[in-house]
């Protein structure tokens, strides 16, 4: 392995700049007008997966956009990993708020700065690396690999399901590995075995059929932002508990060893509070803070709008009114079931002064990985040897819709390790990945195909939930 680390090491500036070259493409997934760049992500991931000396790469085509396959299966025994990742990236704005231009990669001090450094095209080169230094340097791989990498992932993976279906065989493995994820801290490398689900929903308020005069029509009209305003207020109670019947009622209780393994771990309020620059946290009363992000869930607006917005003022009574809320599901709650009583709460509490659509746009399932397996003793101990520490385990606030259909699907466990960090500024400006990480992430992955093949992992048979 020795010859493979110092690959990695003499080679540190060059793979800088094909990251460099990586993420100074605005593959914006929800933008339409961004369509063509999106695509040439792709086109970029597809020939990069060549050059490292993938085979049977493939751009297959969806009414989205392209996913992008590639495979390594020389290995006569070795186990297959069918490792995920996205290309695309969240939008960019508020573009103002950035220190340097979000697609011209930039280092200061030990970050380097870009939308999608860590989410997720950091987390995808240091995947293609890893593979890149052990074919180069050994004429191949210890292990079998498959690689999927997403152009959709931040638009709900809307068309991955359809294409998981319809390839079972192409992506036949032992187990699946997801690199999108964060360690727990800048040098405490962790192995992640919860999410949390989404259901996503837009809500429309009418008032008036048409904006009026605010003075001539004010008083006599329930505005519609005012009324918004009120059903969003109306959705928590004052223990900060989300108000819609049934909303909590598949919720999974934490284990006590659960409860006690996240206050083993090194957090403190304060701290945290600090980072994200408020004077004090808000959430579900009975609960830690970590309990609250990792294993209870929450309903928040994610963005609200309607009337005049424009410079100086304008006198007006609109007639509609808009927000975005997404909610954070838990296991064993069923995004659709909660999209609906959602839907059927805002029509049971909304006046009869004004009218309210909502849709609900897009949703995904919670999950909880094994934490028993042969694979997760294998990257548990490349952690060890990568990052020199103990890592830990850990569950997460944010979502990955693949996650839940992998195993639903394809019958595979997920080994959900990721080398972002919590404050690396994942879908906001000055998105970072901490260099050293993301060397250390490579080494950590070469490891992890060695220990593989070391031990020869048996299949899983169990694939039991062993939870903390
Ligand atoms: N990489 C994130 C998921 C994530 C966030 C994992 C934080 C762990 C911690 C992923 O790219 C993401 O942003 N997912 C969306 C999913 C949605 C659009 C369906 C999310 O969580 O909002
Ligand atoms: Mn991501
Ligand atoms: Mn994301």
């Amino acid at each position: 392995m020795e010859k493979i680390f110092s690959h990695i090491e003499s080679n540190r500036a060059f793979f800088l700049n094909e990251l460099k070259e990586f993420l100074s493409i605005p593959s914006i997934s929800s933008q339409t007008d961004h369509n063509h760049e999106t695509r040439r992500c792709a086109q970029w991931v597809s020939d990069h997966m060549h050059s490292i000396g993938m085979q049977n790469v493939r751009m297959f085509e969806t009414s989205g956009h392209p996913i992008v396959y590639g495979e390594w299966m020389k290995h006569p025994e070795g186990p297959t990993i069918l490792c995920y990742g996205h290309y695309d990236v969240q939008p960019v704005d508020p573009l103002d708020l950035w220190t340097s231009p979000p697609f011209e990669a930039t280092i200061r001090g030990k970050n380097l700065y870009a939308r999608g450094a860590e989410d997720d095209k950091g987390q995808v080169f240091i995947l293609l690396k890893s593979i890149e230094a052990c074919m180069k340097n050994s004429g191949g791989l210890p292990v079998n690999i498959k690689m999927l990498i997403e152009g959709e992932e931040e638009i709900g993976s809307i068309h991955l399901e359809d294409f998981l279906r319809a390839n079972k065989g192409l992506l036949k493995a032992d187990f699946a590995l997801v690199s999108d994820t964060s360690m727990f801290d800048r040098d405490l490398p962790s192995v992640c075995y919860g999410l949390r689900g989404l259901a996503f929903v837009e809500m429309e308020v009418t008032g008036p059929s048409k904006d009026l005069h605010s003075g001539a029509f004010g008083g006599a009209l329930h505005n519609p932002i005012q009324a918004l305003c009120e059903i969003i207020g109306r959705l928590h109670d004052e223990k900060g508990r989300v108000t819609i019947p049934g909303f909590y009622e598949a919720v999974l209780p934490l284990t006590d060893r659960e409860r006690d393994a996240f206050k083993a771990l090194p957090h403190t309020d304060e701290t945290f509070a600090k980072k994200v620059g408020v004077k004090r946290l808000y959430g579900e009363k009975g609960f830690s803070t970590l309990e609250r992000l990792w294993a209870r869930p929450t309903l928040e607006c994610n963005g609200i709008w309607g009337g005049y917005t424009g410079e100086g003022a304008k006198t007006v009574l609109p007639s509609k009114a808009h927000a975005k809320l997404s909610m954070r599901l838990v296991p064993d709650q069923d995004p659709v079931a909660i999209a609906r009583s959602f839907s059927e709460h805002i029509q049971h509490i909304a006046p009869e002064s004004i009218k309210v659509k909502v849709n609900s746009v897009a949703g995904c399932e919670p999950v909880l990985t094994p934490i028993d397996s042969p694979w997760i003793k294998a990257i548990i101990s490349a952690l060890k040897r990568g990052f020199g520490r103990e890592p830990v385990y850990q569950r997460e606030g944010g979502s990955i819709p693949v996650v839940a259909q992998l195993k639903k699907i394809l019958d595979l466990d997920p080994v959900l390790v990721g080398f972002g960090l919590p404050d690396g500024n994942a879908h906001a400006p000055d998105e970072y990945i901490d260099l050293d990480n993301l060397f250390s992430g490579i080494r950590t992955l070469v490891y992890f195909y060695h220990e593989l093949s070391y031990s020869r992992a048996e299949e899983s048979s169990s694939g039991m939930h062993d939870r903390i």
